[in-house]
């Protein structure tokens, strides 16, 4: 299926591993340019060397981050049709009074102000598309929440209000936003040492993958009983920034293979 991608320019943040760089692959694939902000130096050396891909070495906790992007957006690219607000951390704690101030900030930073900031520096440039789509990058953690995540379950709760508000002030100049709300995802989030992957095998006191069989298919119950990988959730994003959603705007689709506590 051609998803009319081909010639459209977009920016996805967060793009160096993971959710966004399966995204990136994936708009390249369907002929689409794109503006790559990642952190990490060598990925954003990796993402240089693919063709049709433009890295940008940006911190997007960082107040200016937005306009940067916007910036070079208009310098590299010359205009702006899709925006992809994946990038995100999720620390993880041992409760709700070991958060402080800072921690709460840091958290908020990089997952809530990243989009509002990005977002505000970008819808000049998307006003002058013909097809403007934003995907902000959520969590079934904004509708779970549990102590061990507790700031990063409240940052995505508001990136799923936030992503309501405006697609109702920006549907009527054609901007359409939605939301993807991932389950358990196989990423380096989990993968890399001390991540997610590793605290789930101290917490259940089991070796590393039956933590994570256990946490997926007995904790947070999803039905088809495996975490998603990075691409099933891209694919899902990438649908959503297409002309073949043309008329979906304000939804969050949820790529978590049917855990129990979010059906329906
Ligand atoms: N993996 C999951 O299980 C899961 C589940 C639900 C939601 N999500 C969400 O999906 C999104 C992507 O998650 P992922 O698992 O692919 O993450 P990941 O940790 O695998 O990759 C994140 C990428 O973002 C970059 N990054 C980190 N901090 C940055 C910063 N300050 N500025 C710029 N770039 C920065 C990293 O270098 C990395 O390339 C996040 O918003 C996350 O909250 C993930």
């Amino acid at each position: 299926m051609d998803l009319g991608l081909a010639g459209r320019r977009a920016i996805v943040t967060g793009a160096g591993k993971g959710i966004g760089r399966a995204v990136v692959e994936t708009l390249v694939n369907e002929g689409a340019t794109v503006l790559a902000a990642d952190l990490d130096p060598d990925c954003c050396a990796e993402l240089d060397a693919m063709s049709n891909v433009r890295a940008a070495q940006v911190d997007m906790s960082a107040a200016d981050a937005g306009n940067r992007l916007a910036t070079l957006t208009h310098e590299v690219l010359g205009g702006l049709d899709i925006l992809v607000n994946n990038v995100g951390a999720a620390p993880l704690r041992p409760g709700f009074l070991e958060v402080d101030d800072d921690a709460w900030r840091r958290t908020l930073d990089l997952n809530l102000m990243s989009v509002i900031r990005t977002v505000r520096a970008a819808i000049p440039l998307l006003s002058g598309s013909d097809a403007a789509a934003v995907v902000n990058v959520a969590s079934t953690s904004g509708r779970y929440p549990e102590p061990m995540l507790v700031d990063y379950a409240a940052s995505k709760a508001a990136v799923l209000s936030l992503t309501g508000a405006l697609a109702t002030e920006f549907g009527p100049a054609g901007i359409r936003v939605n939301a993807v709300s991932p389950g358990p995802t196989r990423t380096p989030l989990w993968d890399q040492p001390g991540g997610f992957a590793d605290a789930l095998a101290e917490r259940h006191g089991l070796p590393r993958e039956e933590a994570v069989a256990h946490h997926v298919r007995d904790v947070r119950k999803v039905a088809l009983g495996r975490p998603a990988t990075a691409q099933q959730v891209a694919d899902a994003i990438v649908y959503l920034v297409s002309p073949r959603a043309s008329h979906v705007t304000g939804t969050v689709l949820a790529v978590h293979g049917g855990m129990a506590t979010h059906l329906m």
